[in-house]
């Protein structure tokens, strides 16, 4: 993994993960080195990491660096195993919406129950192969999402996405970016609208850097302006990631999602989830039972570290919201698109693996 590109989230090399620093794009492409999981929660935490499936992988890596950090002093298997059931409690506390993270947490968990007995070294190597491999099986599963979202996509169309659901939020590719990508390469001529995505300007840094990276074209806008456009009819389709989908379909994404469905039915413009099964979480029987991270009143109250609004203003910034499967045309995954996604569907899709 030596042969680094702009858009690669992450690699490992001599016991450290390095996490692409994403508060740095789009002026500077910097590495965070990790050596320890706790490096790792507190990059998830900072958003040096962030998007459902990165934080995923990264906390798969963060097992890895906890259990090397751990070899020397628990050359007993059952007291790294303690240390390690640990640090995933931490890891998993880092952020509560995106299920990713307890499903990456959850392999690792189940790779340590399924290989008992096991010196601490091998247990190491063990799930930094483990990590590997849904780091691997990411970017696969999102080259799948993009093949199946592409035919979606009808040539010269104007596609809205809101967010980052590119490359950097995955393992490599992306899931709707991954569409956009795969609707390129396949030879269609279309274009990419991106919100900038108020208060991180996920969307502003991040997913237009992922186009001018990739030249696919594309133009910014603010929020506000995702309605005048519909308006006009300058969009065909709108394409968004997910952090969890519940049983029934409803799906958390990025503060302002919401808004966009509700826009995209009053216009009639179809409206896709892109997302791989690792972010369906069928243990949710609705949206409502989704938790949604608040997040600092800072990030409202600041823009580049200027304070922009009175101080003792009272703030409410969710970094999410869940949009009913009603509003959902079709949930694009690795396995197929889901059309008007409801439980019996989804369950379905799983007892296709
Ligand atoms: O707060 P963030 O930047 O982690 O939010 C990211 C999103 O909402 C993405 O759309 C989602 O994680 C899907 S990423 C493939």
């Amino acid at each position: 993994m030596n042969k680094l590109k702009p858009l690669q989230t992450f690699y490992w090399k001599d016991e450290t993960f390095h996490i692409l620093d994403q508060r740095l794009l789009p002026h500077q492409v910097e590495y965070l080195p990790c050596r320890n999981h706790r490096d790792v929660i507190s990059a998830i935490c900072k958003m040096a990491v962030r998007g459902a499936p990165a934080i995923g992988i990264a906390a798969a890596f963060g097992m890895a660096l906890c259990s090397y950090e751990n070899i020397s002093e628990c050359s007993n298997q059952t007291r790294l195993r303690a240390r390690l059931a640990e640090a995933s409690q931490e890891l998993l506390a880092s952020r509560p919406t995106a299920v990713n993270l307890a499903w990456a947490l959850e392999r690792i968990d189940k790779w340590l129950s399924q290989n008992e007995n096991l010196p601490s070294q091998d247990i190491a190597a063990g799930i930094l192969q483990e990590a590997e491999k849904i780091f691997r099986e990411d970017v696969e599963n999102n080259r799948m999402i993009g093949k199946n979202g592409s035919a979606l996509v009808p040539e010269g169309a104007s596609l809205l996405t809101h967010c980052n659901a590119g490359s950097l939020a995955t393992g490599g590719y992306g899931t709707a970016l991954g569409v956009a990508r795969a609707a390129v390469q396949e030879g269609k001529n279309i274009h990419v609208y991106i919100d900038e995505t108020r208060p991180l300007l996920q969307g502003a840094r991040l997913s237009a850097f992922e186009m001018l990276y990739e030249k696919i074209p594309a133009t910014l806008i603010t929020d506000n302006c995702a309605g005048y456009l519909m308006k006009q009819g300058l969009v065909d389709l709108i394409v968004v990631g997910a952090d969890r989908i519940a049983g029934n379909g409803d799906s958390a994404n990025k503060i302002g999602t919401y808004a966009l469905a509700v826009l995209a039915a009053y216009h009639n413009i179809p409206f896709y989830i892109a997302a791989p099964l690792s972010t369906i979480d069928l243990a949710l029987s609705s949206g409502d039972e989704i938790i949604i991270e608040e997040r600092s009143p800072e990030e409202i109250k600041c823009f580049e570290n200027r304070v922009v609004a009175p101080e003792n203003i009272s703030v409410y910034n969710p970094a999410f919201d869940v949009t009913p499967a009603g509003l959902i045309k079709a949930l694009i995954t690795e396995k197929g698109v889901v059309y008007n996604p409801d439980q019996e569907k989804l369950y379905k899709l799983f007892a296709k693996v």
